[in-house]
């Protein structure tokens, strides 16, 4: 493992970008060289030593993690070290619903199953959303707000930096 670290992640509106961003300064605390993209099917994981992806959940999927993890499954079944999930169903405390509110991640790279998973509480900000989205968010009783943890996002990632092992160079 020579420390090239591919965090590829998928966005609508946005604030997976900000979660996706800690985990790379995370990773390159540690001296690893961490790339950070959006996903895109030209994005391939070869050139990397080791790939972490992650992005939202939207009506109890993951698409753009499900499609890439499609598109690209050999080369990511020996890279494959991480991913995680957006949502704010993570808000909640009810240990029922959050075992729930795992499965589209689960499904979404399966049958891939990295050692790391991550499970984080998103962001709803109305003035981004359609009004169709928002009649949604309603109908779900979701939280509005930024739920953002990045104190439990950091430690998740120190959590993968440790296990990724090699010789990156402090
Ligand atoms: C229309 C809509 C549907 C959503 N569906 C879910 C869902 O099924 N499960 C969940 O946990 N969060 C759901 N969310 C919350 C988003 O996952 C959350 O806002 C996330 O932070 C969005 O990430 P992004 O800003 O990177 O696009 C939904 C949000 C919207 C607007």
């Amino acid at each position: 493992m020579n420390g090239q670290i591919l965090v590829a992640y998928a966005t609508r509106a946005g604030s997976t970008a900000g979660i996706a961003e800690a985990v790379a300064e995370v990773l390159r605390d540690a001296w690893y060289t961490a790339d950070l993209s959006l996903i895109k099917p030209d994005l391939l994981p070869d050139a990397y030593d080791a790939v972490i992806l992650g992005g939202p959940i939207y009506m109890g999927s993951m698409r753009e993690v499900e499609e890439y993890v499609r598109a690209h499954h050999a080369a990511l079944e020996s890279r494959f070290r991480a991913a995680f999930a957006v949502g704010m169903s993570f808000v909640k405390d009810d240990e029922e619903k959050l075992a729930a509110a795992r499965d589209p991640l689960k499904k979404a790279i399966s049958p891939l199953e990295p050692e790391h998973l991550g499970y984080f509480a998103g962001r709803t900000d109305p003035a981004r959303l359609s009004f169709l989205q928002r009649v949604a968010l309603k109908v779900v009783g979701s939280p509005i707000g930024d739920f953002r943890d990045y104190a439990a996002i950091k430690a998740w990632a120190r959590e993968v930096s440790g296990d990724l092992g090699g010789s990156h160079t402090p």
